[in-house]
């Protein structure tokens, strides 16, 4: 029986933590072949993962987990490429994965137009996915698993959701959750996928996090000086997050300024597609004790100053992509 639960208090972050796939969860993986379903890993080989350049940055780092969750769970790391639809052709017989988002993938459009995939359960619903096994998806290809959002998170999530199943909890990294190892992996032809959900933003906020989370954040990653609610922070957070199939985040507030703390803190956030809003006394992202208390900053007095600074900062780090943390 699946279980999941979240807890918040008001000091801390409470968890209880079940190894199993999530709540409502459809089932679309196996660790023995059939039939219908499709090789992800057997024989030591892996199926290479297919993705486009012009996919969203975001699905772009989950594709690069979904892949590293396969590794994690198998031992054998599938390649991982970028690839137009004529690649696709020219590279022959393979029975690769490819993921897409609907109308910002050209391999995942191309294969909808030309195979007449059933997309209408999904295409314009908010945080849709589906993924299925397609025979002859594109010429030169006999098979192919292909994992298709509707948007930025459906793609998203589609990923998490098999890695969950594949056995990687969402926990892995922050409660060191074990995972459990296969020697194969496989995929149903009929695939998993998911309508939108009930509730439309999903997140959680940090609270009190000083002295416990700032202190452990600061020797984590940051030697122990400098502000510690950085982008290396931040990115793990994103990633629970998601892998929680959450789209929301109230950030660190009482000594931390989510948008000064780390350059790349914005960038990463809309990278990823986590939805940033503010808790507690803290409008516009600034810190109560450090710039409001102070007098350093006043939304009557500073809002023109601040907001074309924020803009301009934004682009600039908006062109140089940042590490996968
Ligand atoms: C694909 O291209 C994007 C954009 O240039 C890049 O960020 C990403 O790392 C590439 N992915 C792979 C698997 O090479
Ligand atoms: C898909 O088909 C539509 C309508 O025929 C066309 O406008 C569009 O360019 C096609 N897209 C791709 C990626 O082939
Ligand atoms: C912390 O120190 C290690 C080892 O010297 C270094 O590799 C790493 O880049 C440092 N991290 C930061 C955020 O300064
Ligand atoms: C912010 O500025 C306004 C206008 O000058 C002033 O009335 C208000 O007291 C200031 N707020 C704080 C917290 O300093
Ligand atoms: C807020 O405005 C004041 C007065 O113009 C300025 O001295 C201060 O640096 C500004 N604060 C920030 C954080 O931009």
């Amino acid at each position: 029986m699946a279980r999941r639960l979240l807890l918040l208090t008001t000091t801390a972050l409470s968890l209880l933590v079940q190894h199993a796939a999530g709540i409502g969860q459809e089932t679309c993986v196996s660790f023995q072949s059939s039939s219908s379903t499709f090789s992800v890993v057997s024989g030591r080989r892996a199926a290479p993962v297919l993705i486009s350049q012009e996919d969203w940055p975001g699905v772009q780092l989950a594709a690069a987990d979904f892949v590293a969750d396969i590794e994690r769970v198998t031992g054998v790391k599938p390649s991982f490429r970028n690839v137009t639809t004529s690649d696709i052709q020219a590279s022959g017989s393979q029975t690769p994965t490819i993921i897409g988002a609907l109308g910002k993938s050209p391999i995942v459009d191309r294969i909808v137009n030309t195979t007449g995939l059933d997309v209408s359960s999904i295409q314009g619903q908010w945080e849709a996915f589906l993924s299925r096994r397609v025979e002859n998806p594109l010429p030169g290809v006999s098979s192919a698993y292909v994992i298709i959002g509707a948007d930025k998170w459906g793609t998203i999530y589609a990923l998490y959701d098999h890695s969950e199943q594949f056995g990687v909890s969402p926990w892995y990294w922050w409660a060191d959750v074990p995972t459990t190892k296969q020697s194969q992996l496989f995929v149903s032809a009929s695939g998993c996928s998911h309508g939108s959900p009930a509730v439309k933003y999903r997140g959680i906020f940090l609270n009190d996090e000083q002295l416990a989370l700032q202190s452990w954040a600061q020797g984590k990653f940051m030697n122990g000086t400098g502000a510690p609610f950085n982008h290396l922070f931040y990115g793990k957070v994103f990633e629970l997050i998601l892998r929680h199939r959450g789209n929301y985040l109230w950030p660190a507030m009482w000594s931390g300024k989510f948008a000064v703390d780390g350059p790349l803190n914005q960038p990463l956030a809309d990278f990823y597609g986590v939805v940033m809003g503010t808790s507690h006394q803290e409008p516009m992202m600034r810190s109560t004790p450090n710039e409001f208390d102070a007098g350093k900053w006043n939304y009557s007095t500073n809002r023109t100053l601040s907001s074309s600074t924020g803009l301009k900062e934004r682009n600039e780090l908006a062109l140089t992509s940042p590490s996968t943390p």
